[in-house]
């Protein structure tokens, strides 16, 4: 089983402004729909809500406090914390594959940054006003294993990053 975070950071670490992304960049969003299809996601309440929907085709586990949070969809599962997310999620494993996606928003990344395995970084190379930010990827915790830049519509690196052993 590997653990990994998804998310896209401006070069301040933004990722959120008003419970919604601060850019729109087609090409990041076609990369998370491609690796994250078919896949187990955990996402805290509040990205759950900002998406709006469900995301079809991906197993969608909601962490929240609130005892009576309920979603009525097939492929929608709400835990009461980060750690049954993530043990339920390894139960799924034969339908959704072996790699669990942690897909935000800022305090899900926070309280799960010292147990992911990978990190799939989008960096934006531009600042952004915004509320809420990812943690600091720590060099002595992390290697970056790939980087592929882009100039458009703003200019950004898909980067990717395997926990040191
Ligand atoms: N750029 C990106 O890649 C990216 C990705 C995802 C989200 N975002 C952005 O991030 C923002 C949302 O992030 P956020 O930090 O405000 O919220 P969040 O992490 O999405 O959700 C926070 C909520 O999750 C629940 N929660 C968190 N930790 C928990 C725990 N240990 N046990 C049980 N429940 C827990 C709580 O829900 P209850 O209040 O219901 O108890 C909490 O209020 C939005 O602006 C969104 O657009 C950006």
């Amino acid at each position: 089983m590997t653990l990994s975070h998804i998310v896209a950071a401006a070069e301040n670490d933004v990722i959120g402004v008003n419970n919604a992304l601060p850019w729109d960049i087609p090409e990041d969003m076609k990369f998370f729909r491609e690796k994250t299809k078919g896949k187990a996601l955990i996402m805290g309440r509040k990205t759950f809500e900002s998406v709006g929907h469900p995301l079809p085709q991906r197993l969608n586990v909601v962490v929240t406090r609130q005892k009576d949070y309920t979603f009525d969809a097939p492929n929608v599962v709400v835990k009461p914390d980060l750690k049954s997310a993530i043990e339920y999620c390894k139960t799924q494993t034969s339908k959704y594959g072996e790699e669990i996606f942690i897909i935000g928003g800022g305090e899900i990344f926070k309280e799960s940054m010292g147990i992911v395995d990978m990190i799939y970084l989008t960096r934006i190379h531009k600042e952004y006003p915004g509320d809420i930010r990812y943690p600091k990827v720590d060099s002595k915790n992390f290697e970056l294993v790939e980087q592929r830049d882009r100039e458009e519509p703003v200019a950004f690196s898909f980067l990717t990053y395997i926990r040191k052993k």
